[in-house]
């Protein structure tokens, strides 16, 4: 294996993120989809931040301005209105606090009573208290797992704050982090993302994931910066060359794989590659498939094996493909082999987990407890790694 893409020490950071280019943005996923996944492209130009193959970036977004404009307008703010937020130095702007610093989602029971104090109308008022009444817990909570900010402003008109009784409530904006799907050995300055694009109407309103949609929609191409920082990872490449990976990535879990195999195939790893891919449908879903069977074709990727969950009556999963492949995957364990997932952490990456437990049991002739410790035991030795959200 050749030297070791290098790291470049950064003064670029959380605290001091990087001024990034978006440079490219195209649907991966194709008409007739029920999901909208995207390759966005972004440049880090020279001086930018270094990372390495398995690292993720963290990505500051802006919130939609309509949002932000019905807010200013239900509170009959303008939005000039100086206001502080905890350790922000200096006071700013109602709108820009609206627009980069604070979450326009996620209202507490805490917010509702808040609500609750300053209603005027009596109905509303009424309404308010019923909801922040002690026994009505569920209650509050399943009305506001619907609702954002400005609903609660939309459905309680005779409520007001000021400016800054308002931002008071509210939680800091949050970065939201992207494994990165590019090896800097091969697109050196870029790194390139598979996002899912957040989409979905409740309680009657349109509403989108803050940062899939800033990157999506709002960023636009070649012009504006996106502020980003590396979020440097443990989830990494063997060291040695030499070894197999298995990975399996379903739905954007392939991120960083197609990252790895860039990065293997360009620093010359003799290693074999074996991916395990999933998503709805072949014919709409099936990320990077002209790359997958470029690599196929080249050799450098051996095994592809997929499974897409709908194209049949019942659900066919990743965790399915190894179990049919078990002997394989023993055998490539046992010959040394790491094995990665990447992906969903609710429910894939523990079925995963347990088809792996079963698989070792299975073919190594081990009881539960003895396939438990050699899983634990590949943990240890950095073989299993997991990179799940
Ligand atoms: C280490 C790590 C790596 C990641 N890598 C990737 C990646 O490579 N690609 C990728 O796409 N994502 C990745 N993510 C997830 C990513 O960070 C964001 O969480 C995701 O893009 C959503 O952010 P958002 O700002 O667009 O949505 P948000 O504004 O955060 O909204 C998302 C929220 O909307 C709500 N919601 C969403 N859909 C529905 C629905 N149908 N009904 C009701 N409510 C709903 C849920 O409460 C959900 O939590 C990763 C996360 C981590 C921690
Ligand atoms: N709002 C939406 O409409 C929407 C749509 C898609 C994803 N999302 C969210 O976006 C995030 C990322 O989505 P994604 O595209 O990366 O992929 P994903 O939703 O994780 O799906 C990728 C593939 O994994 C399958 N899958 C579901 N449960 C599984 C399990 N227990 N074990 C193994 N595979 C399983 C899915 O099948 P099935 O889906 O057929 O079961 C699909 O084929 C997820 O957190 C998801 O909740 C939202």
């Amino acid at each position: 294996m050749s030297e070791s893409a290098t790291v470049s020490p950064s003064v670029y950071s959380k605290d001091r993120p990087y001024p990034a280019v978006l440079i490219e943005n195209r649907l991966l996923t194709k008409p007739g989809s029920a999901k909208e996944t995207r390759h966005l492209v972004l440049n880090l130009g020279e001086g930018g931040p270094g990372y390495e193959a398995g690292d993720s970036i963290g990505v500051f977004p802006l919130n939609r301005p309509a949002e932000v404009a019905e807010i200013l307008q239900r509170l009959g703010a303008t939005g000039a209105e100086s206001v502080s937020l905890p350790r922000v130095a200096a006071p700013v702007d109602f709108r820009e606090a609206l627009t980069s610093k604070l979450a326009l989602a996620g209202p507490t029971r805490a917010v509702l009573e808040k609500f609750a104090a300053k209603a005027a109308d009596p109905e509303e008022q009424g309404r308010l208290a019923a909801l922040s009444a002690p026994g009505a817990r569920e209650a509050a909570n399943a009305f506001l797992a619907e609702r954002g900010f400005v609903d609660l402003l939309a459905e309680f008109p005779s409520v007001r704050f000021t400016p800054q009784e308002f931002v008071d409530m509210m939680r800091r904006l949050m970065p939201r982090l992207y494994s990165i799907a590019s090896s800097p050995r091969v697109f050196p300055g870029e790194v390139h993302l598979t996002i899912v694009i957040t989409r979905y109407r409740t309680n009657g309103r349109d509403r989108v994931g803050v940062c899939s949609t800033f990157l999506a929609d709002r960023v636009p191409l070649r012009e504006g910066h996106v502020p980003i920082f590396v979020s440097h990872s443990h989830f990494r490449l063997p060291p040695d060359g030499t070894r197999d990976c298995i990975m399996v990535g379903p739905g954007t879990g392939i991120a960083p794989f197609r990252a790895f195999v860039q990065d293997r195939a360009a620093s010359g790893a003799t290693g074999r590659n074996w991916v395990f891919f999933g998503d709805q449908r072949r014919a709409t879903d099936f990320l990077y498939e002209e790359e997958w069977q470029q690599y196929l074709a080249d050799g450098q990727l051996v095994r592809l094996d997929t499974a897409f969950s709908r194209d049949q009556a019942h659900k066919v999963y990743v965790q399915d493909r190894m179990r049919e492949n078990a002997a394989a995957l023993w055998s490539w364990l046992e010959g040394g082999a790491h094995f990665y997932v990447c992906g969903d952490a609710k429910r894939m990456a523990k079925d995963v987990d347990a088809a792996l437990h079963e698989l070792v049991a299975a073919q190594g002739g081990l009881t539960p407890e003895q396939a438990a410790s050699y899983v634990k035991q590949l943990k240890k030795d950095k073989r299993y790694q997991r990179d799940v959200y």
